[in-house]
């Protein structure tokens, strides 16, 4: 297994260009990647990273991260660049359809399926996610 460090990422120039990981996933039943460091995360920030060229968005709800797929259901918008609602739903910016940050789940029309989730840890001051 490999485990691209985060100074490997390529540059990038804003922050919807995400910090980009590859991770082979040769003989794991679930490996984890770090992606990112908690300090560059505070709360209420949002932070792109793609890994095996999936775009996910992480989350700062109040001191808990949580990894979200990057693509809204109802036709692929940036959920990272969407809108925080009511503590823990982020709105679509394309036609406002919110999801549980926390879940996935969609909460609100047009969208009805919900969007993946990755399960996130904390080690020494670094956020790794499960794929
Ligand atoms: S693409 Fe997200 S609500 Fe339409």
């Amino acid at each position: 297994m490999f485990f691209a460090p985060p100074n490997a990422a390529q540059s990038h120039d804003d922050e919807t260009d995400p910090e980009i990981f590859d991770l082979s996933v040769e003989n794991t039943m679930s490996p984890s990647i770090q992606v990112a460091a908690v300090a560059d995360l505070p709360a209420g920030a949002s932070k792109l990273v793609e890994v095996n060229r999936t775009r996910i968005a992480l989350f700062n709800l109040e001191g808990e991260i949580y990894a979200i797929e990057d693509v809204c259901t109802h036709d692929g918008g940036p959920l990272v660049e969407g809108k925080l609602v009511n503590g823990c739903q982020i709105q679509c910016p394309r036609h406002g359809a919110r999801f549980d940050i926390r879940t996935g789940a969609a909460l609100s029309f047009p969208a009805f399926e919900p969007t993946r989730t990755y399960a996130v840890q904390i080690r020494e001051g670094m956020i790794w996610i499960e794929l």
